[in-house]
């Protein structure tokens, strides 16, 4: 399978950035857009010059390293996938392929398909996290939590932090990432005590570097962890919750 990759380089934050025309004529419709680049930098580096710079980790749509833009999509084509999931199958033999980093004011590029997702730990540092002394693992397996709360709060802890919602997003809002984090972590005693104080931290901290949201559900459509539309509400109630409500728990 012939394919013909525009892929961005931009050497440091400040390079102004270009497209690069390659070509991969030995891919297969198997393999994803991860072991694609992958096969493109061997025959960079076979020319002696330096490989495109990208991220990944897991391959396995766990870690959330690994998100390019592919065809002006977050992830790739394919909704819910994330970039080390995404087959080429998705493509013809002799059709081009874009890719370029995440694009978003808040995660400015690093190098070539690297960008800077560092605005999204600071939500995580504000408040994304239990803080009181909640025991150890023994005592949370003998806390009685109701099944059906517990499987939704693991629906909600699914965020692998990918960044691609945003990178979705018209008005580069982070409302699913956030509302992923409060929602998980105020349905289990752990983490109730503190649900007030939390969202105002963390909502405050996203109001710093990500846009409003309009529920256009264009982040939904990409997150490769299958997040729900109902985590933007989740912002918008806990943002009542204490606003009108004075709540810090
Ligand atoms: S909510 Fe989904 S798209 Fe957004 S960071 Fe989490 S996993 Fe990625
Ligand atoms: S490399 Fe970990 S999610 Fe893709």
């Amino acid at each position: 399978m012939r394919l013909t990759l525009e892929v961005w380089r931009q050497t440091d934050p400040a390079d102004a950035g270009r497209f690069e025309t390659h070509v991969v004529d030995d891919a297969t419709p198997e393999m994803s857009v991860v072991e694609l680049l992958d096969r493109l930098n061997e025959s960079i580096v076979e020319d002696g010059r330096e490989p495109v710079a990208f991220e990944s980790d897991c391959r396995e749509g766990i870690c959330g390293a690994c998100g390019v833009t592919v065809d002006d999509r977050p992830h790739g084509p394919q909704s819910n996938t994330p970039s080390c999931h995404q087959r080429l199958s998705s493509w013809k033999d002799g059709e081009t392929v874009r890719i370029e980093p995440l694009r978003s004011g808040a995660y400015p590029v690093v190098r070539d398909l690297v960008v800077d997702r560092s605005a999204l730990d600071r939500i995580v540092r504000a408040g994304g996290h239990v803080a009181i002394q909640a025991g150890t693992a023994p005592d949370a397996d003998t806390t009685a939590v109701d099944h059906a709360l517990a499987e939704m709060a693991l629906d909600f802890a699914a965020c692998i932090g990918c960044g691609a919602c945003v990178a979705a997003c018209p008005n580069g809002a982070a409302h699913l990432f956030v509302g992923s984090k409060l929602q998980h972590l105020a349905s289990l005693p752990g983490g109730k005590e503190e649900r007030g104080k939390r969202a105002r931290a963390m909502i405050a901290e996203m109001e710093q570097d990500f846009g409003p949201c309009s529920s256009f559900g264009e982040c939904a459509d990409v997150c490769p962890a299958g997040i729900p539309l109902a985590a933007i509400a989740v912002v918008n109630r806990e943002r009542m919750r204490v606003v009108l409500r004075g709540k810090n728990n």
